[in-house]
């Protein structure tokens, strides 16, 4: 099956941000992934409700939603009103994860965990199974266009093994410094979600540069 593409509004232009998702409308994407910063979990602020609705009045695919903030749970209601289809929180943000996934799970929304670079995978073991999408961190979260971190490919094949053992339908969706280099390797490690900002939104053609991710062959 071909992999999922959520490329990351992160990278677009906020002053033409109704001309990109129109962009992503009519391209081979299946998802358009929002990150959502707050300057305290993450050393950077993105932006946050007025955006993210002005977002959703043009897109026409799911919004795939990456909360990098303290405390999620205040906010949960708030993002899927703003038109989040998706919601993950990060693992290392919340005390009560369990709790947090049911919350998200009773508002209707496709629940999801991220993972920062350094938080091992089998740490979700007793949540897996509750979970629809598990998004592993290859950049250390807080900016678009960093580098992609090698380990990261380890803890896809860890995470499939676990996937396959409780839970073979999650959604592994890999984010931060994606693009056609290491696509493939990703997809044979076992992802099926690529998140792409730079790749995307810095490539001559940006269309072009999401259906060759939606194309990507494993190795
Ligand atoms: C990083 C964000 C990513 C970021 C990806 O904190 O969660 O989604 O936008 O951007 P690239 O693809 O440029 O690494
Ligand atoms: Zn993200």
């Amino acid at each position: 099956m071909k992999p999922f593409v959520s490329p990351s509004i992160l990278a677009a232009d906020f002053a033409n941000m109704q001309r990109d998702i129109e962009m992503l409308n009519s391209s081979e994407a299946d998802w358009i992934h929002v990150d959502i910063m707050d300057g305290v979990f993450v050393p950077n602020i993105s932006f946050g409700f007025p955006v993210m609705k002005a977002v959703k009045q043009y897109a026409t695919k799911p919004l795939d939603v990456h909360l990098m903030i303290v405390d999620p749970d205040r906010y949960l209601k708030a993002f899927k009103d703003a038109g989040a289809d998706g919601i993950m929180v990060h693992y290392e943000a919340c005390t009560h994860l369990h709790r947090t996934i049911q919350a998200i799970k009773d508002l209707g929304c496709r629940a999801g965990v991220a993972l920062n670079p350094h938080t091992n995978v089998r740490l979700l073991e007793d949540v897996i199974a509750d979970v629809e999408q598990v998004c592993v961190m290859s950049v250390n979260p807080g900016f678009g266009g960093q580098k992609f971190i090698h380990n990261t490919y380890k803890k896809i094949r860890e995470l499939r093994t676990l996937a396959e053992l409780h839970n073979p339908k999650l959604f592994i969706e890999i984010d931060g410094g994606v693009d056609v280099s290491n696509a493939s390797k990703l997809i044979e490690a076992g992802a099926n979600v690529l998140v792409a900002g730079s790749s995307v939104f810095s490539a001559h053609n940006p269309l072009d540069a999401i259906s060759a991710l939606k194309n990507t062959q494993p190795l």
